[in-house]
């Protein structure tokens, strides 16, 4: 398994020990792999589906679909939100055809049965015509499980899981001070790719590639080994504390201390001029701390206050299982998820969201793909590789993901060899083998 020990900083406090499970191949390309996970995992744990602010009226819905499944979460008449699995009680046709929408009932467009938001049935055709008498009042949608956290909705297909809350543990209470509550989604970009839905996974579970898909990041993130901190929590989630505002140990700058770009711009953005820092570039991010708190109020950053000075300038990278990841600056949260495709374990679909607090004044604001407006974006779906950026650095990311798929399926490989660092990817892996619980997972030990 992977050594235990390393240059890199595991919290003592939220370190695990591992088994050591070998990762194989398999479970990136079979099929029965796949069943496995449809059957095991994913009807067994918490998924994001929907933001609270997506549901203005009763009736608003939004459907999301996973793999073959597919639900809807439906406003209600006291404003809670609840979900159902998108599948009419008659024959089962789907209900829901689109993304989002809203009406006082919803109605299948086979034979037109009516559902009011509750799920109960409401109008048949024909309803003098059934064996035990008209059904409406005593049908109803099957529900799934469906609570909030902050701005976002989530569901469960299990009833034994416990609550989101407790289940998302500990980071509603690490990201509390972010203040996410009224934040805005300013892109939602979903595309389909041609790898497993883990292959992301385990990407955003390490540093390691850092340096080598994302060499132009250590300009502004210190990726160097000692300088990160790694988390893994018991309920099974993990995090990374990435120092903003300060080059990597690894690029040249930190030794000459020169201010590399866009640390430069960054700086004067906060009234600080770059010169003052020549030969000493590491202390901007001290200097940058003290402008926020200075100048952030009066600049419209009103959720400064309650952030700490980790908060204010470093990025908290927190990868939920089993397919969420979220990373926080105080300006931006990136939500990045992949979902298994409906048949083809060498598929998947990668969503990738982002939300802002809302700015007094401010009309656009810089995401990974550019300037947006500061307003609700609009669902935009693409095939990977069609030219059609998912964002700068999730592009880097992806563009990894089918040449790993493609390796994968060769013959040569064995099983993944990780660095200590990457333990996360390992810790990962060994929680999915616990939940697809097979006894033809091969335990032997890495060496
Ligand atoms: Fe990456």
């Amino acid at each position: 398994m992977a050594a235990e020990s390393g240059s890199s900083r595991y919290s003592a406090e939220f370190d695990l020990p591992l088994r050591g499970d070998a990762i194989t191949a398999e479970r990136y390309i079979s099929t029965a792999f796949m069943e496995r996970e449809s059957e095991h995992l994913w009807p067994r744990v918490w998924l994001l589906g929907a933001m609270v602010a997506e549901f203005e009226q009763e009736g608003d819905y939004v459907r999301h679909n996973l793999g073959k499944e597919s639900v809807i979460m439906v406003r209600q008449a006291d404003d809670s939100i609840k979900a159902f699995y998108n599948t009419c009680p008659h024959r089962g046709n789907r209900l829901i055809l689109g993304d989002i929408g809203g009406s006082e009932r919803i109605t299948c467009g086979y034979h037109g049965w009516q559902y009011s938001s509750d799920g109960l049935l409401v109008h048949v055709q024909d309803p003098d015509d059934f064996p035990g008498g008209d059904p409406c009042g005593k049908v109803s949608l099957s529900e799934v499980r469906c609570e909030t956290w902050g701005p976002f909705v989530f569901y469960c297909m299990d009833t034994d899981v416990k609550p989101l809350l407790e289940w998302l543990a500990p980071l509603p209470e690490r990201l509390k001070d972010y203040g996410l509550d009224n934040w805005i989604r300013v892109m939602y970009l979903s595309a389909d790719a041609d790898f497993n839905w883990k292959i992301i996974r385990d990407n955003f579970n390490e540093s390691y590639h850092l340096p080598t898909i994302h060499p132009e990041l250590s300009t502004i993130i210190n990726d160097g080994l000692p300088d990160t901190l790694f988390e893994m929590y018991e309920s099974g989630h993990n995090s990374m504390w990435m120092k903003g505002h300060q080059a990597s140990t690894r690029n040249p700058s930190f030794q000459s201390g020169e201010v590399p770009s866009p640390l430069d711009d960054v700086a004067r953005a906060w009234d600080l001029d770059p010169a003052d820092f020549e030969g000493r570039s590491a202390d901007i991010r001290e200097a940058i701390i003290e402008a926020k708190r200075r100048l952030g109020p009066e600049r419209g950053y009103s959720n400064y206050v309650n952030m700490s000075d980790q908060q204010l300038v470093d990025y908290f990278h927190c990868t939920l299982f089993p397919n969420l990841t979220i990373t926080m600056s105080p300006e931006q949260c990136q939500i990045m998820s992949t979902e298994p495709h409906p048949t083809d374990p060498q598929k998947c679909i990668f969503h990738h969201w982002v939300i802002v607090p809302p700015v007094e004044g401010m009309k656009e604001v810089v995401t990974p793909i550019g300037p947006v407006p500061m307003e609700w974006a609009e669902h935009r779906h693409s095939v990977y590789g069609d030219g059609q950026s998912v964002g700068f650095v999730a592009d880097q990311d992806l563009s990894i993901g089918a040449s790993q798929q493609q390796g994968l399926n060769s013959r040569g490989f064995n099983s993944c060899f990780l660095t200590y660092q990457e333990k996360r990817v390992q810790r990962f892996h060994e929680l999915l083998n616990d939940y697809v619980d097979t006894d033809t997972i091969n335990t032997e030990a890495l060496t």
